[in-house]
């Protein structure tokens, strides 16, 4: 079965906003995907993990030590998922690359958080797409696009329907480095489809028929990297 990738932010999993209903919505259009594709989900920690970044950091951990904190939390928020997606998901968050390769030998849905300090979600879910040789990556996030500029702090910023890897890669070139930055897609994660040839579609989450196209490589509403 053909290797589809997921990034879900932290920020479109948890919201204080129905997260329950959306999660048992979620996990029902999952595994109906399930029966065409091998599904890889990679779960970020939104508000979450950057709560614990926050008080570690006022506690004076360093960078390091903050992101273990961070993953720590996207991998609570992938058991969330695995509780919602029952028999059909391996049923814990794989630590690595190679056990989640293993996991989808049994399993039809694999759900994983972070892996390792200095990178996202995003990044772990670039590099599981060149692990298990997926074609394309899907990252659903809190905005419905790629924009000119951040849409939340400039009224100008336009959405840009389709880019090259070259264009995503100078988009999200200056993320800053330290632990809990939010940008539309991880600097890393963008150099390593770039390398790859992994056409990435950016949605927002919560619009589950549109991730839903854009998971099966139709037309959906979001930008387009290719
Ligand atoms: P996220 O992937 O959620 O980052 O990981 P984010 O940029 O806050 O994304 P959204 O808002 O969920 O979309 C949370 C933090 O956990 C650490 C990083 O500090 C990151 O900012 N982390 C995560 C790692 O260090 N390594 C990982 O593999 C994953």
């Amino acid at each position: 079965m053909e290797p589809v990738v997921l990034s879900l932010g932290g920020s479109v999993l948890i919201r204080d906003d129905g997260d329950t209903a959306y999660l048992r919505k979620l996990a029902k259009i999952l595994i109906g995907l399930s029966s065409s594709y091998k599904l890889y989900v990679v779960t970020g920690g939104g508000r979450i993990a950057r709560y614990y970044i926050g008080a570690g950091r006022d506690l004076g951990a360093d960078e390091s030590f903050l992101d273990e904190l961070g993953i720590e939390v996207t991998r609570l928020n992938a058991r969330l998922l695995i509780t919602a997606l029952g028999d059909r998901a391996y049923h814990v968050p794989p630590s690595n690359y190679d056990e989640a390769l293993q996991a989808g030998k049994t399993h039809s849905i694999v759900v994983m958080g972070g892996v390792s300090p200095g990178i996202t979600t995003d990044a772990v879910a670039a590099l599981l797409a060149e692990r298990v040789k997926a074609k394309r990556l899907v990252n659903a996030t809190s905005v419905d696009g790629a924009y000119s500029a951040d849409p939340k702090k400039d009224p100008g910023a336009t959405r840009i329907s389709k880019m090259t890897h070259e264009d995503l890669i100078a988009l999200v070139g200056s993320t800053p480095a330290g632990a809990g930055p939010s940008v539309v897609f991880d600097s890393v994660g963008a150099k390593v489809l770039e390398r790859s040839k992994i056409t990435l579609a950016i949605v927002e989450g919560r619009d589950l028929a549109n991730l839903r196209d854009a998971m099966e490589g139709r037309a959906f509403k979001g930008t387009i990297v290719v």
